[in-house]
């Protein structure tokens, strides 16, 4: 099980001045701008538990994970994994034999050594015994399709190579929690549809918790049945994925193509604000109207249109949690304009 309570990592920036003379000044001056990066963030996540920890740029996402995997050190506040605070030097091994981190954005393994023995270094370092690491190995090489760069080196590797084979890293010793910060940045379509599908094995496999983040919401859909959102430090949303588009926007849009025009305007004043707007093509044969999902029902609509006009065809769209999660950002954007709580301070 992982618990925050209340955890905060501030950073401190000392204020610099131009050129040669500011830079000189700014060794003897004690002005410093203090970022927030997580600001009182709280949560617990139980075992087996796959949790989306989503949130813009900058909003401390990847500042969270490097405390919860003992990377960072807390400003304040209290992080426990099983019990444990990765964090605190006494404690620090014992967690990292049961959490595996991926970091998309920057590897893990040795640049110059095959993957072979960086793997074997792995099983040293993490003390895994000799016939577990071989089969854990050839199933994970066999999962996330690795057999053919196996003895390259990490340089040589291509991006999705390079991500399924830190992947593998960060499995080897089975751990009993993953982070995966961003895992299928810059990937094809069609590697990050094979690696999210590894990760779901993975996961169903080994029974892992698994806290991820990335700006891919379809890896979120696909992977996370509960989604935290971070806004500036803080968290601004905790609970399931239907839960997260009820809240912010449960709206849908319903296309109706009629073999005669649809006069939208009078759908519209029929319900009023419930139809949110709607857009006509084809000449008015055929309508989107988007309604708000809380005020109006997709079949309440239908009925109406059944009755009022020739239907031949009707296409229904829940919003998507991509649309969801845009709105959210826009608004933190409009609020604080990407800015984690910065100010500029004079100790003492
Ligand atoms: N070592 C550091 N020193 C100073 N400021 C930092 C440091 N690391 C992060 N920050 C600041 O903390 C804030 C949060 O950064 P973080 O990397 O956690 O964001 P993120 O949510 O992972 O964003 P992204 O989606 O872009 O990866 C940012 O304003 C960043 O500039
Ligand atoms: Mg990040």
């Amino acid at each position: 099980m992982i618990e925050l309570k209340n955890v905060q990592k501030y950073f401190k920036k000392p204020v610099r001045g131009k050129g040669v003379w500011g830079m000189f000044k700014s060794l003897f001056s004690r002005k410093y701008t203090v970022v927030k990066a997580v600001d009182g963030v709280s949560f617990t996540v139980r075992d087996g538990e796959s949790v989306g920890y989503i949130g813009a740029n900058g909003a401390g996402k990847s500042t969270t994970i490097k405390m919860m995997s003992g990377i960072l050190t807390p400003t304040g506040g209290e992080i426990l994994i099983d019990g444990k605070h990765p964090y605190k030097s006494k404690e620090r091994n014992a967690v990292l034999k049961t959490i595996g981190v991926v970091f998309g954005q920057k590897t893990q393994l040795w640049y110059d050594l095959p993957l072979t023995e960086t793997y074997d270094l792995l099983r040293y370092i993490y003390d895994v015994p000799d016939d577990e690491y071989k089969k854990r190995l050839n199933e994970l090489i066999e999962l996330l399709d690795m057999k053919s760069f196996m003895d390259a080196p990490v340089r040589t590797l291509s991006l999705g190579q390079r991500m399924r084979a830190d992947l593998a890293a960060a499995m080897l010793h089975n751990p009993k929690t993953l982070f995966l910060d961003e895992p299928t940045i810059g990937l094809d379509v069609l590697v990050k549809r094979n690696l999210v599908d590894a990760i779901n094995k993975l996961k169903k496999e080994y029974h892992t918790t698994l806290i991820l983040t990335t700006h891919a919401m379809s890896d979120i859909e696909l992977l996370c049945e509960r989604v935290i959102i971070l806004d500036a430090g803080k968290v601004l949303f905790d609970g399931s994925l239907d839960e997260v588009k009820h809240m912010f926007g449960d709206t849908r849009d319903v296309k109706v193509t009629s073999k005669a025009p649809i006069d939208g305007e009078s759908v519209q004043k029929q319900f009023g604000e419930a139809v949110i707007k709607y857009a006509a093509e084809d000449g008015g044969h055929s309508v989107t109207f988007t309604i708000d999902g809380t005020k109006l029902s997709t079949g309440e609509l239908l009925n109406y249109m059944f009755a009022h006009c020739e239907v031949a065809d009707v296409k229904i769209s829940e919003t998507g949690i991509e649309q969801v999660v845009e709105k959210i950002y826009e608004k933190d954007r409009a609020n604080n304009a990407g800015t984690n709580g910065e100010g500029v301070c004079v100790d003492g």
